[in-house]
């Protein structure tokens, strides 16, 4: 028996890196997964090795109508939505006098209010069946600021943390736990196309000696979509193999 077995999941930017690693995961663990992503391709291509129980719609976070279109569709597919992962995001690494205000505001547009507006757009599905857990995928760097500071980045990712908590609390009455995941350095295919020495000295710095893998992160989203986390919310999950126990 799986873990998700029963569950309607929605996980954005599921078309590649992490996204996808917790799309295969919760299809492992029984659920049926709407995941949604702009790049269309990688979508199609993953939603037809996974079978019936995945669907891709493609889908910018950041547009509100385009929600209530993934929640209809989810809806009609699948039924009510139990879980969303809301786990699409971008940014250049622009410290603050290279970042344009264009740059600064899309980056805060796709990873913070496009956060906001899938909170938003599931909750009434959520409320049909009296239960349902949101978990939005923050960063160590809404904790520890690395070097190279990128200002849009690191401000969408302390937003999330922190709308995480509002939510947690105006959706506790309708029993929807929403809590934040915050992960360090992840093998995802830019660092592993890292300069050698760099990818290096990255491990050195983590106290578990390498960067976590896809399937590292996503057992952790899987705990908390599920009901195994049933008494967390508004909680923040650390998964950066020691990295912020010397804070
Ligand atoms: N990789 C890391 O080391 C790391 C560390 C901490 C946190 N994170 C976070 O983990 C999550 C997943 O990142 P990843 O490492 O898999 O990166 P990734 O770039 O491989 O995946 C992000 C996905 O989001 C999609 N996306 C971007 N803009 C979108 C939009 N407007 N609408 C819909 N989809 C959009 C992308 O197309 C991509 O498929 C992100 O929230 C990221 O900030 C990553």
């Amino acid at each position: 028996m799986g873990k998700l077995d029963g569950k309607v999941a929605i996980v954005t930017g599921g078309s590649r890196g992490q996204g996808a690693s917790h799309v295969r995961k919760f299809v492992d663990e029984g659920a049926k997964v709407v995941f949604t992503d702009i790049l269309e391709n990688e979508g199609k291509e993953l939603e037809s090795e996974l079978g019936e129980n995945v669907k891709f719609i493609k889908h910018d976070v950041s547009n509100a109508e385009e929600w209530e279109n993934v929640v209809n569709k989810t809806e009609r597919t699948f039924g009510n939505v139990n879980i969303l992962v809301n786990n699409a995001a971008f940014g250049k690494r622009s410290r603050i006098e290279d970042c344009s205000e264009e740059e600064y505001r899309k980056v805060i547009d796709v990873n913070q209010v496009g956060t906001f507006l899938g909170m938003k757009a599931v909750v009434s599905s959520m409320k049909q069946v009296e239960k349902g857990s949101i978990v939005n995928i923050s960063s160590v760097e809404a904790f520890q600021v690395s070097g190279d500071a990128p200002i849009a980045y690191i401000a969408s990712k302390y937003a999330v943390r922190g709308m995480t908590k509002s939510a947690a609390l105006d959706f506790a009455e309708y029993g929807i736990r929403v809590n934040s995941v915050h992960p360090g350095a992840v093998k995802t295919a830019m660092l592993e196309n890292a300069d050698p020495e760099e990818y290096r000295k990255l491990e050195e710095s983590i106290p578990l000696g390498k960067p976590a893998d896809t399937e590292e992160i996503s057992n952790m989203v899987a705990f908390l979509a599920s009901d195994e986390s049933s008494y967390s919310t508004g909680s923040e999950f650390l998964i950066d193999g020691g990295v912020s126990a010397s804070l």
